[in-house]
């Protein structure tokens, strides 16, 4: 399912996305900017930050880390 139109990133890529900055910084709390940059983008209207920030707090729950 497509999560941001702007930069077509769907939940999938979001998932690899957080899984590839826990393993760069696992103490940091993962935002939705850091998927747009793992994604080599930026937010455009943001309307998906908050629905962003709910799959990354599941995806790190998940991994037992913070978000
Ligand atoms: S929908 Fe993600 S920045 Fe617009």
């Amino acid at each position: 399912m497509i999560i941001c139109h702007c930069n077509v990133i769907d939940c999938e890529r979001i998932e690899t996305a957080v899984g590839e900055a826990l393993q760069r910084m696992p103490a940091s709390c993962i935002k939705p900017e850091h998927v747009f940059s793992e994604c080599g983008t930026k937010p455009n209207c943001g309307c998906c930050c908050e629905l962003m920030g709910m799959i990354i707090e599941d995806v790190a729950a998940d991994l037992g880390q913070r978000a």
